[in-house]
């Protein structure tokens, strides 16, 4: 039954997104230098076809597309691109449409920049999938990236950044690379909507021209992520000039109807010691309700005079959905990512709205896979199908009538975690293949079972473009881990996030090929040995390779009475170190209570000033195992030691999440941990952040917790 079901779906053209309407005949149009001449585009306005849509007949003599617009039939082009293969263009009959007009993807080139060609292939390959939108998230706390020849210090200053490790990351669009994009884009039929972000994430901006802050002061660098509390200063004037002049601009440079002017993330902190933002909210009268709060207001204030500046030029407003907070601008159209709840409230006021809710699967940030194997990332949890699973059109806005407010969905792809252009790809695809798919295929055309099928035929395009994308790696059920312990025998059992044609693996260390060993059930060792795995594609391909050791161990054993140590002993090294190797210096003895405690011996400051002292801690304690077995653990620390042994090093990775976690055999009794904890910033996380020391658990449970200290 399921061949049967492989061979009826591999004969129906494999295209993504799905023609809303499709009937495939007998036959194929041979594509040859001579039969272009029989190959006919026909632009009619009066056809009666939806802009956008078309209509295409092959039969085995002729090709025949119409749309009543130019994007009908660049559509219908893309269409037959994917419908040809060696040659060939099955005869088919198509009528197709749009679901959506706003069929979103966004790029944020402000944490970690890209260049103009690698966002041509984005516009490319986004554009012969049908999506019409790119939003170019092109401001930021990290990074100002467009050219304002007003404002030069912007890009000069905004546009680069020191990291923590005293590498530097700049990069900015002139306003010619912005015109070529712009241009490029469109003859792709995709509108590129500019963002300028206000007042919130925008520190590049603030040190560039301090006066835009409510205190005005100097911020010589940022480089970590999250929403500092340095804002712009809505209650001068200067910041509503600045922001004009900007906006003229950026009008010049983007025909897009809508401007993006951000609006999230906004932190009050300083609004409400400022004499400048207070005195704007006593002339205006703003006070506290159930709307919200008076700074709230005065954020809705300047989010309505932008609306205004926008008008003036004969654009609209598009924000995110925090614009909401203290009143919605009158004609503004919002994006909503917290959730589905603003899109909803807007939509009912009557607002338009764009549907890009986070945890839904709209975020292609989000790690697709278990986190422990996957590259590090922002977290949360997206697959392949649940980002195809997402619908933008809540059924409390059908019952209310007001489902026509939803003009579309947009998947987002911030850059905080993506540092090379290749992982960018690897996080956008083929995820955003789904999103494509829902944009434009009728909702009761969708069908996941067929395009899980239909996917790999557009990962195949991807390899051809030499395009990286995801392909689901072999985890293990209930946390994935690299290096596993047994003391007579191993299980290790493996499956994968969407079905792949097989899992390959060897176990003499050499590296997989699709001819290996496929995995049929669980593995069982019992001998040391390193297993290497791999997943297989239908079309031959091999996701990354996981090494795994599993080791025989002995139980390492408990210590004696007269070795253990109650509480914690630890010492505190100052300086910027970036990995355990490099602490140097004198270490003075701090006191804790716990193993948590070494991320708090300074205060957390999300503004990173210059006066942050970085230091490195360590910890040295004993904890108590109740039954001799084999244990997992895991920590975002540095390093974590047991019995004297080195058993988790997270080197100079990025400590957002414990993707190093490693098992130990234990006797029951008492053991000793050392733990290393460096204060420092690397890939733009802030480790003060990490709060977990070490945790454990039985090997084969997940009943994880805090390690016991004596
Ligand atoms: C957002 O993700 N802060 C819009
Ligand atoms: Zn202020």
């Amino acid at each position: 039954m399921l061949k049967l079901l492989a061979l009826i779906l591999a004969l129906v053209p494999q295209l993504i997104p799905a023609p809303a309407e499709m009937q495939v005949r007998g036959g194929s149009f041979k594509v040859t230098p001579a039969s272009s001449a029989r190959i006919e585009y026909k632009l009619d306005p009066e056809c009666g076809i939806p802009a956008e849509g078309y209509s295409l007949e092959v039969t085995r003599t002729r090709v025949r597309a119409l749309a009543s617009t130019e994007a009908g039939l660049f559509y219908a082009r893309q269409t037959l691109n994917q419908l040809e293969e060696n040659g060939q263009i099955p005869c088919v009959s198509i009528k197709d449409y749009p679901r959506f007009s706003w069929r979103g993807f966004h790029l944020d080139p402000c944490r970690h920049f890209l260049s103009v060609e690698e966002t041509k292939k984005f516009i490319d390959i986004m554009a012969s999938y049908k999506m019409n939108v790119m939003h170019w998230h092109l401001t930021d706390d990290q990074g100002w990236r467009i050219q304002i020849k007003k404002y030069p210090r912007l890009t000069e200053v905004g546009g680069t950044r020191t990291e923590f490790d005293g590498s530097v990351h700049q990069g900015y669009y002139t306003q010619e690379e912005i015109r070529d994009v712009v241009a490029y884009a469109a003859e792709r039929h995709v509108t590129v909507l500019p963002e300028i972000e206000m007042p919130g994430h925008a520190i590049a901006a603030i040190r560039a021209y301090p006066g835009l802050s409510c205190t005005k002061e100097t911020v010589s660098t940022f480089y970590t992520w999250g929403s500092p509390d340095i804002v712009m200063c809505p209650g001068s004037e200067y910041m509503f000039e600045f922001l004009e002049d900007v906006i003229r601009e950026v009008i010049r440079l983007f025909p897009s109807e809508y401007v993006h002017i951000g609006g999230d993330e906004c932190k009050k902190a300083k609004w409400e010691k400022c004499p400048a933002c207070q005195a704007r909210i006593r002339a205006l009268g703003l006070k506290a309700d159930e709307k919200g709060t008076a700074e709230e207001k005065l954020q809705s204030y300047a989010v309505r005079r932008m609306e205004g500046i926008l008008a003036k030029y004969g654009r609209k407003l598009i924000g995110w959905d925090e614009i909401l907070e203290g009143g919605l601008s009158p004609n503004a159209t919002v994006m909503s990512w917290r959730g589905e709840a603003g899109g909803i409230a807007a939509a009912l006021e009557g607002h338009d709205v764009i549907m890009t809710p986070s945890k839904e699967g709209m975020y292609l940030d989000h790690v697709q896979g278990d986190p422990k194997i996957e590259p590090v990332s922002i977290g949360n949890y997206t697959t392949l199908e649940k980002a195809y699973n997402y619908d933008p059109v809540p059924q409390e806005l059908i019952d209310n009538g007001k489902d026509g407010h939803v003009i579309g969905l947009q998947c987002n792809n911030w850059s905080e975690y993506i540092y090379s252009d290749s992982h960018r790809e690897y996080m956008l695809f083929p995820r955003a293949f789904a999103v494509a798919e829902t944009a434009w295929t009728p909702k009761d055309r969708k069908d996941w079972e067929s395009f899980r099928v239909r996917v790999d035929k557009a990962c195949q395009d991807l390899d051809d473009r030499g395009v990286n994308y995801h392909i689901p790696l072999p985890e293990q059920p209930g946390g994935s881990c690299d290096h596993l312990v047994f003391t007579d025998k191993a299980v290790v059992e493996f499956t994968t996030t969407r079905p792949v044609a097989a899992m390959v693996y060897t176990v003499d260390g050499s590296e997989p090929t699709a001819k290996s060993e496929r995995y049929q059930k669980p593995l069982e060792f019992t001998r040391t040995t390193t297993l290497k795995i791999a997943s297989l594609t239908s079309y031959g391909k091999l996701s990354p390779v996981r090494t795994i050791t599993v080791s025989k161990e002995e139980p390492w054993p408990a210590l004696p009475e007269e070795a253990v140590q109650k509480g914690i002993r630890a010492s505190r090294t100052d300086g910027r170190f970036v990995t355990a190797a490099q602490i140097t210096g004198p270490a003075r003895e701090v006191k804790v209570e716990r193993l948590r405690d070494l991320t708090t011996l300074e205060p957390f400051d999300r503004n990173m000033p210059d006066t942050l002292q970085f230091y490195a801690a360590q910890a040295q304690a004993c904890f108590k195992v109740k039954e001799t077995g084999v244990y997992r653990f895991s920590s975002d620390c540095d390093q974590v030691w047991i019995d004297g042994k080195l058993l988790i090093d997270n080197g100079d990775q990025v400590k957002r999440f414990s993707r190093e976690d490693a098992e130990a055999a234990l006797q029951a009794g008492v053991h000793s941990v050392k733990v290393v904890y460096i204060y420092n910033v690397i890939g733009g996380w802030n480790s003060i952040r990490n709060k977990t020391d070490v945790q454990m658990t039985k090997s084969g449970t997940d009943k994880w917790r805090r390690i016991d200290i004596l």
